[in-house]
Order: structure tokens, then sequence, then C-alpha cells
């Protein structure tokens, strides 16, 4: 065997902690099965640990994540921190890591499978050939940009936060963009808000500059707000998205709800040595610990691990077949289900142990 792939994993917050519970039962399953060495730590992130140590972050779990190969985290936030400004509430550990581990380009793939074809809201014949990827820059714009303030006294006061985007930064990312799409359908659709915002200007000047490097690339352009029409009239017909920090945000967010959930997508934010696997959804407190949150974007999340941290592609396949196998079976948690269906729905441990079945590993 080779050197153990080192993972460290952040349960987190509300759901957090039991959808990941579910991938590390898959990861270690399938890393069995194809004798791939794991080593496998937990660690505290997030509001529950703030409530337990004073601190969402702490060092020790700072230092396990920078020296993992890979971090696999739940989710992170809770509604008793609403009251505090985003920036000091516990949740912005996520912001934290995502920066300590310089993953500047969260990949978000969405790919419809034909057992969550009658979960779509929408109707088949768009869906079926859906397959995207969302590449959203992660470090820069909206989100980390100074200042980022309140001023003055109600009710006249204002509220400023600053978008921000270094050429370098942009252009990182839209590479990155015209790389992932030349190993897919070769299409990639730049999207921004050139129309309005400078720093969108800069970003398609960026595009206009990379664009020559990479001529086996069929180049379009949208406006964020058209883009977001074309995703529901149209949603097969994308191949790879690379936008911003907000926009992939939300427009990710987007092409879940066009797959019929939240609960499906998975996540990789990748640009430093240590690489972070995250469900795209949130911690959704009301369902936690009920068994009924969805395991599937968590798993997949292990899944997206073990193809770009381990190069283990036969192994990250097998999790996605049987995944796709479980929803064939007709399995569906109740975020996929229909609210005069919800009585059919299976738990977030049945679901698992579909997987683990299709895995062909005993439960
Ligand atoms: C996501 C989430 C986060 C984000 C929040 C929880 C900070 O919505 O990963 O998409 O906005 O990046
Ligand atoms: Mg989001």
């Amino acid at each position: 065997m080779n050197r153990p792939l080192k993972v460290c994993v952040f349960g987190g917050d509300g759901i957090g902690p039991e959808v990941t519970r579910a991938a590390v039962r898959v990861l270690r399953a399938v890393c069995s099965r194809e004798s791939i060495a794991l080593d496998l730590e937990e660690h505290p992130f997030g509001s529950q640990s703030f409530r337990e140590s004073g601190v969402a972050f702490p060092e020790a779990s700072r230092q396990a994540a920078s020296n993992a190969d890979a971090v696999l985290c739940g989710a992170v936030g809770d509604p008793d921190f609403d009251h505090l400004p985003p920036m000091e509430r516990p949740q912005r550990c996520l912001l934290d890591l995502r920066q300590l581990l310089d993953a500047w380009a969260n990949l978000r793939p969405a790919r419809m499978s034909e057992g969550l074809l009658d979960c779509s809201p929408m109707k088949a014949e768009y869906v079926r050939d859906l397959d995207l990827l969302v590449v959203r820059e992660l470090l820069g714009g909206l989100y980390f940009g100074k200042p980022r303030e309140r001023r003055g006294e109600s009710p006249h006061q204002v509220a400023l936060d600053t978008m921000v985007y270094k050429e370098e930064e942009i252009e990182r990312i839209v590479r990155l963009g015209f790389q992932l799409a030349q190993g897919r359908r070769k299409q990639l659709c730049s999207v921004d808000k050139s129309n309005v915002l400078e720093c969108s200007r800069l970003w398609e000047a960026v595009v206009a500059r990379i664009a020559p490097e990479f001529p086996d690339v069929q180049l379009s352009h949208l406006y964020v707000d058209a883009c977001a029409t074309a995703l529901v009239t149209h949603p097969a017909e994308f191949d790879v998205i690379v936008t911003s920090n907000l926009f992939g945000d939300i427009l990710s967010d987007q092409s879940a709800g066009i797959l019929g959930s939240l609960g499906v997508l998975p996540s990789a934010s990748v640009g430093g040595p240590t690489a972070l696997y995250e469900p795209v959804h949130g911690s959704a407190p009301p369902i936690a610990g009920k068994n009924i949150a969805n395991p599937m974007a968590a798993i997949l999340s292990a899944a997206m691990l073990l193809r770009h941290s381990g190069g283990h592609e036969d192994a990250a396949l097998a999790i996605e077949q049987a995944v796709d196998q479980a929803l064939a079976q007709g399995l569906r948690t109740a975020d996929l289900l229909p609210r005069e269906r919800r009585h059919e729905a299976v738990g977030t441990i049945e679901f698992t142990e579909a997987v683990l079945a299709a895995l062909d590993v005993a439960v």
C-alpha cells in the first residue's frame, strides 16, 4: 500500500455531522475494498465548537487541516448566532478555512442521474442531459473585499461591502475554467455583470486575453441575470461556467434546485496543497439530528476527494455509481419528494446503507 491518504474531517453544525458520518462510512468502505490506506482524523469546527470551547476554529483544527491531504467538511451555521454581524458569527470559520487552505477554485458539478429525473421540478426533456460544472472563484470579490462596515446611526446608517478583484486572481480561475472545459465538452461560459460592474469589465478583459491560448474551447459570455434565465430555459446546453465568488454561490444553488434539491450537490475547493470537500448545502438546523437529511452531497464530496486528492478515479466512480444505483432503486430522502409523498422517504442512514450495499460491502 502507498502512503495513507490523510483526511481531516470537520462535521460542523446542524446536519453536518450526520451527513459527514454517512460520507465517512462510504469512504472507509470503498477504501477498504480498493485497498486504499486512509488516515482519518476528526476535529471540532464551527458553532458547536464555539459553544464548547469559545473558539469556532481551534488552533489544533487549523493544524490538522493544513497537515492533511484533504479536508472533508459537513456544514456550518447556527441560527443562535444570527444576531451577530456576518463576520463575527462562528460560521465565518468556513471562509477562514478556505483562506487557510488557499482554496481559490470551487468546483461544483451538477449532473443529472437517471434515478433523479423525476425529482427535478423541471420537465425531463430539459434536464435529462444536464451535466454542468460551475467553477466559482472562492477567495476574492465581495466575500473578502475591504472595507466592509456599517457607518452612522439609524435611521441614516450606511452599509458598505467592497467587490475587489486583482487581475491575477481572475486569470488563474479563468485559466482553470478553460482547462477543465478541455477535459469535458469543450464549452466555457464566462458569467459576469460587465454592463454594470468594473470588476466584471476587468474579468471580461482577462477572459479575452487568455482565450487565444485555448482555441479548442468554444467560449461564450453571459451576464449573470441572463445566465440565471438560461439555466432554467436550457440547462443542458451548459458545460463549464466560470464566474466570480458571489455569482458562483448563487448559480450553483440554482443548479442544485434544477436537479431537485440542494442536498445532492457536492463540491471541491482546490488551489493550495490541501483541498477542501464539502456539500453545497448548509447546516439546515430544523432537520438536524432527525435522520432525514440527504447524505448524497456529502457522499459525492467524498467521491470528489478520492478523485482529486487521492487520484483514485475508480474508487470515485464506484461511489458515484453506487449513489446512482440507490436512486434508481427509488430510494429518496424527504427533500427529493413532493409533500404528498414524503411518507415514502428513507432516512439518512437507510440511504447510506443502500449506497454501501450497492458498493457490495456488507452493512
Ligand atoms: C456556500 C455557502 C457559503 C458561501 C456560506 C455558508 C458562507 O453558501 O458554500 O455556497 O456563501 O460560500
Ligand atoms: Mg451557497
